[in-house]
């Protein structure tokens, strides 16, 4: 048995992140032809995007001075000059935000800009204080909670339910808790909250924001918004709300979800002593980050394919999926106790099944017995709460799959649900 340091002990032991990152990776190798995987946040496989990104790919590779800017160099620890000029001047043009270079800087992907923000903002302090990040709506993204080096950094906050129909409800952010929790706790060192939301594909409103804004401003700390299904790509987003950014906003995007997961390429905006510090660490950390998301889809929005690929074939096909995904589920859950939260935006559903009598981590194993991977609400939430049973009812699932496996596997959990609630 090694002995591996403190971190060494806690990034290393078992996760939701590692056990969900593992069932992908072997549910993605498997040959097994019943495989239902809805369990993972992969973008889908969206041919007519594909296609643009192929060609774009050939045409670099053809050409030996971008192949060589894509593959032969380090590029600074901010990441490439080139691509954060493209950003600052989309953002700028769609959104007026006033940026300038040095309010942009890249990672290998949104994860590691949040284990890098999170660790930059909370964890321990000078003063020996322990500073924390406060979660304003749980459930949150599974990949947030394992990534503090000290523990305990996160702190979260239950949601106020509005149940907007017999199969939907939504999820709003208790804002009299969430200001007592600033106003008690001394320690919170920011404020974070993903938009659309992963897990439950809820999208805070533009008023949601603004009250969070204002009071991130109030107690002088940071607000940092997980746009990564957000505008300006891949808009994921089926309602009608705005971005927004100054000074005191930490905004991460990310190509991930625009299709390109394997280029590993993150965004961070926000002011220039943050963008400074997130850049020092890809230098400790990285050198500098990849360089082949940056170049790829650098031409392909200067010369505006990425809007169209975004607002024509990307945002058109998840809408009409997180369609179709809920009616699908309304009708094979007809008679359970079961609701839905309401799609606003990314690519899930959040199924809620009122007063479960097993765990719904249970229910994963059963349902992972019969080749169908969800992820159990469990996993969403960093405070366990035993007085709150909502926490153990809910399953997260993608519909990033086929109409025909997406309907499978929902038959099947509707098969073990009912069982379940027989039992
Ligand atoms: C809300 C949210 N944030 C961040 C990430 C990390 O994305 P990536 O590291 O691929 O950019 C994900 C991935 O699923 C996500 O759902």
């Amino acid at each position: 048995m090694k002995k591996f340091s403190r971190f060494g002990q806690k990034f290393t032991q078992q996760s939701g992140i590692l056990q969900l990152m593992a069932d992908l990776g072997q549910a993605n190798q498997s040959e097994n032809p019943n495989i239902c995987m809805l369990g993972g946040g992969n973008p889908a496989s969206i041919p007519a995007a594909e296609a643009i990104y192929q060609k774009e790919m050939h045409t670099m590779l053809e050409n030996p001075e971008s192949f060589n800017q894509m593959l032969g160099f380090y590029d600074g620890p901010q990441g490439s000059d080139k691509f954060i000029d493209i950003l600052v001047n989309l953002l700028n043009q769609r959104y007026d935000w006033g940026l300038t270079r040095k309010n942009i800087c890249l990672t290998n992907g949104s994860q590691s800009s949040f284990f890098n923000l999170f660790n930059l903002l909370a964890g321990e302090m000078d003063d020996g204080s322990h500073k924390q990040v406060l979660l304003p709506l749980a459930p949150e993204y599974i990949g947030y909670f394992d990534q503090g080096i000290s523990e305990n950094m996160f702190v979260a906050q239950r949601p106020i339910i509005e149940h907007i129909s017999d199969f939907v409800f939504k999820y709003h952010i208790d804002f009299d808790a969430l200001e007592q929790q600033l106003d008690n706790n001394p320690d919170i060192a920011a404020i974070c909250a993903s938009r659309p939301t992963n897990p439950t594909g809820n999208v805070l409103t533009d008023e949601e924001m603004a009250r969070l804004d204002t009071l991130a401003q109030k107690k002088n700390i940071p607000l940092i918004i997980d746009n990564a299904y957000g505008f300006p790509f891949p808009g994921a987003i089926y309602m009608d709300v705005n971005p927004h950014w100054h000074d005191n906003i930490v905004l991460t995007m990310s190509l991930s979800k625009m299709g390109l997961p394997g280029a590993r390429t993150g965004i961070v905006i926000a002011n220039e002593e943050i963008i400074a510090a997130m850049s020092a660490i890809n230098a400790v950390t990285a050198l500098a980050p990849n360089s082949i998301g940056a170049c790829l889809v650098s031409r392909l929005i200067e010369s505006g394919e990425a809007m169209h690929l975004r607002e024509n074939i990307i945002r058109p096909f998840y809408k009409e999926k997180s369609q179709s995904a809920a009616k699908l589920a309304e009708r094979i859950f007809t008679g359970l106790p079961v609701k839905i939260h309401k799609p606003e935006g990314a690519f899930f559903l959040w199924i809620w099944c009122q007063k479960l009598p097993i765990s719904t981590t249970e229910l994963y194993q059963r349902l992972t017995a019969r080749d169908v991977y969800v992820i159990p609400s469990e996993n969403f939430f960093p405070n366990k709460e035993d007085d709150w049973k909502h926490q153990t009812e809910c399953l997260r699932i993608t519909y990033t799959q086929s109409e025909t496996v997406l309907e499978r596997g929902l038959n099947i959990i509707s098969e073990e649900l009912r069982k379940a609630y027989s039992e």
